[in-house]
């Protein structure tokens, strides 16, 4: 029956709610650096160029399958078929790989069974799996690695000449069981027929009731199928995370690499232990990240870039040569070259800004179009609006984009202008190339090119009032 990988065919097990994450959320579908746990295993796992990858879905199905949707249209999962099946009442791993085993193909050869929960899993951490099973004749090969706290995993027990005799949960574990370090990863690489009989083999007879999956090696053992292991050097790749502790130590350690690639590819971190960048994100030479940067997302930032630090950038490209000043948050937005943004800026969705534009403190821009070396140094809004090069925007400006009911409208302000302190652009309102509007002016009519736009009460100053007030009160 030996293990050919004429056809490699992977199931994923992520079915669980996940009870430990004490969350709504499905434990696949929580995040390390901005990729779902779920993401990240069937990323690892189309590297090994499977013929068919089967996501055991069931807690919030919809959810997760919405998820596995979504991931279809990445590259890395081109050519590769992606099945979703539903495992409606999650009675333990053995039953989820019992159920993922009903979709894998009657032609498949070898199936890679791999934990939704490990995210940190990489394909290079796999494929000494394949090569074993190259090298040898089995028919199912395991995954383990040496933990030095390896409470909460299942231990892989050796008898005295090192041979595997099965795997013993925690919670079913002996006390001297419990001080084994070898630890289950719950990644097994197996013959298809013989994980077709093993799992047909599984019993509740455990601590927790369930149908184990870590039973098919004592089924091998017992029925004396060739089995093999390989025990990785490194912990934390392979290591499946319950808890939000534990999901938030792989975090730390990925989140650790990333900075620590990005610094030897000539990124400057000012603090990189308080650096947050997403695995996605990419970034120029010369690029100084200051102390609690989180670069979210499909961010994209070019060489030279300055970020000071406090800064939340999501899914937003930064031109060369810019200056993001202390905390600012900028989201599905895009910033030309040598623009400096804040400090204090909130740029929305849909803020375009080309090259040399200036956004000042406390400035607000939502779909905006502020073209080349627009300033809007201080205190404004500028949203659902466009703003023509070199337009000067005075602080305290609002372009009033919503008229209380349901609609916003649009603020087009041309190139040249000169918009005063505290002005009010009530939309829909258009400002001519090369216009003035006078300081504390609501505007409810387009200013036309050139005009000077005042709309405002006028000033009187009354002669000796103050004198005449003390008389008066004797103040
Ligand atoms: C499992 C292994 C343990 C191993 C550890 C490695 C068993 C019995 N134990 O324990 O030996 O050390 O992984 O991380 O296999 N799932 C389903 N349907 C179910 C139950 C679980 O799809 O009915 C999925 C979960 O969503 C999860 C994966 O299987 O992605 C593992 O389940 P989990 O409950 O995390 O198992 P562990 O207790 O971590
Ligand atoms: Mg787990």
């Amino acid at each position: 029956m030996a293990l050919s990988l004429d056809r490699l065919e992977v199931v994923i097990l992520a079915a669980g709610k996940g009870t430990r994450m004490k969350s709504k959320l499905p434990k696949v579908l929580h995040r390390v650096c901005g990729q779902s746990l779920l993401a990240r295993v069937l990323r690892a796992a189309s590297g090994l160029s499977p013929k068919r990858i089967v996501v055991v879905a069931g807690y919030e199905f919809e959810r997760v399958s919405q998820e596995v949707s979504a991931l279809r249209e990445y590259p890395f999962l081109k050519g590769i078929e992606l099945e979703v099946v539903n495992q409606e009442e999650q009675k333990g791993t053995g039953h989820a790989a019992q159920v993922g085993l009903s979709k894998v193909s009657e032609k498949a050869s070898a199936v890679l069974i791999l934990p939704g929960d490990s995210p940190l899993i990489r394909e290079q951490d796999l494929q000494p799996l394949l090569d074993e099973a190259q090298a040898k004749t089995i028919d199912l090969c395991l995954l383990s690695c040496k933990h030095p706290e390896p409470s909460g995993f299942g231990r892989i027990i050796r008898d005295a000449s090192g041979e595997i005799v099965g795997i013993v949960e925690e919670k079913d574990c002996s006390d001297e069981q419990r001080l084994v370090e070898e630890i289950n990863t719950s990644i097994y690489l197996c013959a298809r027929e013989f994980l077709q009989q093993a799992l047909a083999q599984l019993d509740t007879k455990n601590a927790q009731g369930e149908l184990y999956l870590t039973d098919i090696v004592a089924h091998a053992v017992s029925s004396a199928a060739p089995l093999s292991s390989v025990t990785t050097e490194e912990v934390e790749p392979v290591l499946g995370a319950n808890t939000r502790f534990e999901l938030s130590k792989l975090e730390a350690f990925r989140r650790a690499q990333i900075n620590q690639e990005w610094m030897e590819k000539g990124v400057t971190l000012e603090d990189p232990e308080h650096t947050y960048i997403d695995e996605d994100v990419v970034i120029g030479e010369d690029c100084s990240l200051g102390a609690g940067t989180k670069l979210r997302g499909h961010t994209t930032i070019a060489n030279d870039v300055y970020v000071e630090g406090q800064s939340l950038i999501i899914d937003s490209k930064i031109g060369e040569s810019s200056t993001i000043r202390l905390s600012c948050e900028i989201e599905s937005s895009k910033i030309g070259d040598h623009c400096v943004i804040g400090p204090f800026a909130h740029l929305r969705p849909g803020s375009f800004l080309w090259d040399k534009v200036k956004i000042g403190n406390f400035v607000e821009t939502k779909k905006a179009e502020l073209y080349h070396g627009v300033k809007v140094n201080h205190l404004s809004y500028i949203g659902d609006a466009e703003v023509g090069g070199g337009t000067n925007i005075g602080a305290g400006t609002i372009t009033c984009n919503y008229d209380g009911s349901k609609k916003k409208h649009k603020t087009k302000i041309d190139a040249g202008c000169f918009i005063g302190s505290n002005s009010a652009l009530v939309a829909p309102v258009e400002i001519g190339q090369g216009a003035y509007v006078a300081a504390g002016s609501t505007i409810t009519q387009s200013v036309p090119k050139g005009s000077l736009g005042v709309a405002r009460g006028q000033q009187r100053n009354i002669d000796g009032w103050a004198e005449r007030k003390k008389m008066v009160t004797g103040d």
